[in-house]
């Protein structure tokens, strides 16, 4: 067996440090084989070291994803030199995995993951707004809008990271050593895990920017993936989707700013 810890949507900045600084004596003392933060690591490049350093005490690997609020403009670093350069090398720095660019594997298991970017594909289709809108539309609902700057479209972007992942999910398919494989996403990926607020038209038209559900029929697709783990939208689910060779267990952090959550996987790995 093996035990996996997933913490997601941590948004390190000062004020919100005690709690995790309590957290992660929570999670040393359940000592896990591997820790898995499932991105927006932090406010700003500087409280990603802070939170990457709090991290140093744990004596197990540490992967990490991005997340949406890890990109955006801040200390004069734009968006894709965050994205390409300075965020992988901080998680370097410390020592750990940046695991949009390699699977990390433990036995009979392996961790493929990505950032993810939502694609639209989680429009409400019963509000009245076409797919094609919302790219306009950000910038009255999202503060990505106005805090990325890179010069992708979202669709492009989306893409990318899905043959990306592909990629690495492929490696890890072809390995005839891995029976099991844990996917990590920040974005969730799945339709079951739309939030429904039917009084909050801000909300419902929000949901076109929280998914990539062409990215869940790829995994629902995979003939190891047995758990998704994602974040992003701080609601907290629990539940199964079927797969390909059976039901997949997908599991969203319901974390918030001061009030970060984990989640423990003790899995087989022989
Ligand atoms: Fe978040
Ligand atoms: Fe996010």
């Amino acid at each position: 067996m093996i035990r996996l810890i997933v913490t997601s949507d941590t948004h390190y900045h000062p004020q919100w440090r005690q709690p995790l600084v309590d957290m992660v004596g929570q999670i040393a003392s359940l000592k896990p084989d591997c820790l898995i933060v499932a991105g927006d690591v932090a406010e700003g490049i500087d409280n990603f070291h802070e939170m990457l350093k709090l991290l140093d005490v744990l004596p197990c690997p540490r992967l990490i994803i991005a997340g949406n609020h890890d990109v955006w403009i801040n200390n004069g670093l734009d968006s894709l030199t965050l994205w390409q350069e300075a965020l992988p090398q901080a998680t370097s720095q410390h020592g750990a995995i940046w695991l949009e660019n390699s699977n990390w594997i433990s036995g009979s298991l392996g961790v493929c993951g990505t950032m993810s970017w939502y694609d639209y594909t989680g429009c409400n289709p019963n509000i009245g707004i076409p797919m094609e809108a919302y790219a306009d539309l950000k910038k009255t609902i999202s503060n990505d809008a106005r805090y990325i700057n890179w010069p992708f479209t979202d669709q492009v972007f989306a893409t990318q990271l899905e043959e990306g992942f592909a990629k690495r999910l492929d490696t890890l398919e072809a390995n005839p050593l891995i029976k099991h494989i844990v996917a990590i996403t920040h974005v969730p990926v799945f339709p079951e895990t739309i939030v429904k607020k039917q009084n909050d038209r801000v909300w419902e038209m929000g949901q076109a920017y929280f998914y990539n559900f062409t990215l869940g029929k790829r995994m629902a697709a995979s003939r190891k993936i047995s758990h998704v783990v994602s974040g992003h939208i701080h609601w907290k689910f629990d539940l199964q989707v079927a797969g390909v060779n059976g039901p997949i267990a997908v599991k969203v952090l319901g974390a918030h700013y001061g009030k970060p959550a984990f989640m423990v996987l003790d899995l087989p790995n022989d």
